[in-house]
């Protein structure tokens, strides 16, 4: 019985697609939703063994991918209720050392994916559906070095806001959490690639935060299911930034 020792079953039956499901915010999302009754369809580039109701490994620059993915969730676990556009890359680097496959790379991860999933997502969706992407703090104030993973986290805040209002009066949610740091691969093989060793990097950055510590892929996750819950049922387009208390500097 996998919910007999939950508090809350905000999710019972409900439909969830996850992508990045293997990373770091990814894996506290599919064990949230499942804590609380969903029925989880996880996708990954690379998928270990996790506990989800299916599967469905692909790479999202494969654009036939993400445009049949919601369609093949559907009809696997019989609905789609809510959407997770999760996954994403960072690019580091000022614009002078950034390469064509970077440009064309995080745009088609961080920006064409959740498009075309979205796009294909909606028509399925049923009145009460929600889909809530994962952009940045950095989408909404820019910060130093990053200009190709800014502009493309940028992009999905806006796509976030616009189709929040076009899609109120289907009954459709769309919002997006924007997190500061989180401790997740994504950003410890940062600290690898630039020599550093992680544990320091994390306890120097962890003093950066008002609150004490950077995030845990679990306080994103937790955001994002309320964000899909229906405690969050008059949110339409919203970038709801969570910080610790740490602007973008
Ligand atoms: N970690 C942070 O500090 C931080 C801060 C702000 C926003 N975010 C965002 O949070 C989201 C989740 O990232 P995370 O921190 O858990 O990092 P992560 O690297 O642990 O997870 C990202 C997942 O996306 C998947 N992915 C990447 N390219 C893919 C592709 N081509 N096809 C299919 N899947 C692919 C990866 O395999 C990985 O499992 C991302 O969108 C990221 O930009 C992270």
């Amino acid at each position: 019985m996998k919910n007999s020792q939950n508090k809350s079953n905000r999710f019972v039956d409900k439909k969830v697609l996850i992508t990045g499901a293997a990373g770091g915010i990814g894996k506290s999302l599919v064990k949230f939703f499942r804590e609380e009754g969903a029925i989880v369809a996880a996708t990954d580039i690379k998928l270990s063994k996790i506990n989800v109701e299916a599967y469905f490994e692909g790479d999202l620059m494969n654009t036939s991918f993400c445009d049949n993915l919601p369609q093949k969730v559907e009809e696997k676990i019989g609905g789609l209720d809510i959407v997770c556009n999760n996954a994403g890359i960072i690019t580091r680097g000022k614009i002078t050392e950034t390469t064509d496959e970077d440009y064309s790379l995080t745009m088609g991860i961080n920006v064409e994916a959740p498009f075309r999933i979205t796009r294909a997502s909606i028509p399925l969706m049923k009145k009460g559906g929600a889909i809530i992407n994962t952009s940045s703090c950095w989408g909404l104030r820019p910060g130093p070095n990053h200009p190709l993973y800014i502009m493309s986290k940028a992009a999905l805040a806006s796509l976030t806001q616009t189709l929040g209002r076009d899609h109120a009066p289907d009954g459709i949610r769309i919002n997006a959490v924007c997190p500061n740091e989180v401790d997740t691969p994504m950003l410890r093989t940062g600290f690898k690639e630039r020599g550093l060793d992680p544990l320091t990097a994390i306890e120097s950055l962890n003093k950066s935060v008002p609150l004490g510590r950077i995030a845990t892929p679990d306080d994103i996750a937790k955001v994002i299911l309320f964000l899909a819950s229906d405690e969050a049922s008059y949110m339409c387009g919203s970038l709801v930034e969570v910080n610790g208390g740490k602007p973008v500097i």
